[in-house]
């Protein structure tokens, strides 16, 4: 019997130290979890955190201000929404970028607006296309090039705002007047120098000599034995009349 004994005498000390350890483990472990904010869930066995929605950092103490549809990331930051930034992703992106984390560079051109979210571009007036590099087609203007041009007599419109760059000898807002009297060419800016009653054209300045008068601005005399308009041969000079 004796070595029975001995050993159950041996083997209750050892449980019992075993015991004795693992309330002493429960006991440290409990005294050292839950360090987590209140309301985030601690782990039992190692204490860890696990926040509820809404909070981050290791003790889930971080409160995050992130907007909805925003996840809150582990360093307290928000996960923004594409086209947002900033710590609570109420900041647009930056002129200029769009997309996720407003990585993307837009490529809008001619002062176009960028949509921050995709990138699309909203062309201003008078052109068109994906990234609004091209002008509108001939005659058109405006937004989205819906506009018909207005100018005539060869003109030119403008194709941002529709304004008319007339042709030489007209002028008005669409280009439907001929230079007054005693101008011509572009913008009518330049003076006649027609003489003795001749008609001016308001394109070139070319003379139209009244009768009796010839030359290039109509200041000499028909010559001896002719009359008439200038460029009209007379029956005298076709020998036919004497
Ligand atoms: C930008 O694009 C998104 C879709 O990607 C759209 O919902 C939003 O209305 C657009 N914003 C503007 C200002 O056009
Ligand atoms: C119209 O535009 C064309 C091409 O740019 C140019 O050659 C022409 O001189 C312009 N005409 C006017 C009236 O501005």
């Amino acid at each position: 019997m004796a070595p029975h004994v001995i050993v159950g005498q041996v083997l209750v000390p050892v449980l019992l130290v075993g015991m004795a350890s693992h309330v002493i483990n429960r006991v440290l472990i409990t005294a050292m979890e839950c360090r987590c904010a209140k309301i985030a869930l601690c782990d039992p066995v190692d204490g860890s955190c696990t926040c509820r929605n809404g909070f981050s950092g290791t003790l889930c103490d971080k409160e995050c201000l992130c907007p909805d549809g925003s996840p809150c990331q582990s360093d307290g930051s928000c996960a923004c929404e594409r086209g947002w930034t900033g710590q609570r992703c109420d900041q647009p992106c930056p002129l200029g970028t769009f997309g996720t984390g407003c990585s993307q560079e837009c490529l809008c051109q001619n002062g176009a607006h960028c949509n921050q979210t995709d990138g699309t571009c909203t062309c201003s007036s008078g052109w068109m296309g994906e990234v609004c590099d091209v002008g509108c087609q001939e005659g058109y203007y405006g937004l989205e090039c819906r506009d018909v041009c207005s100018c005539v007599n060869g003109a030119n419109c403008s194709h941002t705002s529709g304004s008319c760059f007339c042709a030489p000898g007209w002028i008005g807002e669409t280009c439907s007047e001929m230079c007054p009297e005693n101008f011509f060419g572009e913008g009518c800016r330049t003076d006649c120098l027609c003489q003795n009653g001749a008609h001016c054209h308001h394109k070139d300045g070319h003379c139209d000599c009244s009768p009796g008068w010839t030359g290039d601005l109509c200041d000499e005399r028909c010559p001896q034995g002719s009359y008439g308009m200038d460029g009209w041969p007379t029956w005298m000079d076709w020998g036919l009349v004497y």
